[in-house]
């Protein structure tokens, strides 16, 4: 069984429906709202255990019931969640999610706990790291901690992804703002993504995948590029669709990562059905029911 490891953010979302993002000054009705388990870390390790790897999740939270409910989520899924300390202080994360009628979200957070995460934490997960097949981490957990981190994996082999520079890592996934945003180019059609990825492999990154929601994602590597098309499925809420194929993604590749494009298309096909269910985690499918 592939394991994977993952150091990142725990969430309480909280999901505001409204009918559109507000005006600057605009004051707004908004419909219900819900309460789901969230976090990109969270969300990727819960991808990841339901692709069927087994995965250790180095993360923290506060000394409060939110920390309860999301403990007993990730119990329930089987994820190893003897790496997840408690700060004192500091309350569990929280996110705020602006959805809108259309599915597109704006997402506000508060990092407590996640903040707190040191680089001692990670030196004691150093076992888990080191036998890992691949190490995930995000820009919701701090910076010294996910280098710490991506130092240990690369000193043993262990496949990464993400770029926490300057330490490298195999593989990018941003989405195209996040590359947008990392590169400097406008990423607004298909030739400005290719020259995104063709500037973040000139970073030093050697494989580059761009997530362009509804349109699909691209890899780049090696002068290459390959396009791998969207399920198309009317979505109601993109929510943690990045974070579903991402966690797909490291369950599926295999080490020598030359099945990339394959493992992309399981991925895109568990993101897509990600999208068609509200919340995060709760959207996030099991490996039995996704058939491509
Ligand atoms: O990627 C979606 C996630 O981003 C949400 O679950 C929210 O908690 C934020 O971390």
């Amino acid at each position: 069984m592939k394991k994977i490891v993952v150091l990142g953010s725990i969430n309480v979302d909280t999901i505001l429906n409204i009918p559109r993002l507000p005006l600057p000054g605009e004051t707004m009705a908004m419909g219900d709202q819900s309460t789901a388990g969230g976090g990109k870390g969270a969300n990727q390790a819960i991808a990841a255990v339901r692709a069927g790897a087994e995965t250790t999740f180095i993360a923290k939270v506060g000394k409060d019931h939110s920390a309860d409910f999301m403990l007993d989520t990730f119990k329930k899924d089987g994820l190893k969640t003897d790496h997840i300390t408690v700060d004192s202080k500091a309350g569990t994360g929280k996110a705020y999610i602006l959805l809108d009628e259309k599915g597109q979200n704006s997402i506000l957070i508060y990092g407590g706990a996640n903040q707190t995460i040191t680089v001692d934490d990670v030196e004691n997960a150093r076992d888990a790291i080191e036998n890992a097949d691949c190490l995930i981490s995000q820009f919701e957990t701090p910076l010294a901690a996910t280098l710490a981190a991506f130092q240990i994996a690369k000193k043993n082999n262990v496949v990464t992804i993400l770029n926490p520079a300057p330490a490298k890592t195999d593989i990018i996934v941003p989405n195209e703002t996040e590359a947008g945003a990392i590169t400097g180019i406008k990423t607004v059609d298909r030739k400005s993504i290719i020259n995104s990825a063709i500037k973040l492999n000139k970073m030093g990154i050697k494989r580059v995948i761009i997530t362009v929601g509804s349109r699909g994602s691209l890899y780049y590597t090696d002068g290459k590029e390959s396009f791998v098309d969207a399920y198309k499925v009317s979505a109601v809420d993109t929510t943690a669709a990045g974070d579903t194929f991402i966690g797909y993604l490291a369950a599926k590749l295999d080490s020598d990562l030359a099945n990339m494009v394959e493992a992309m298309r399981f991925a895109s096909k568990a993101s897509s059905m990600a999208v068609q269910v509200k919340g995060a985690q709760n959207s996030i499918p099991y490996v039995d029911d996704v058939k491509i």
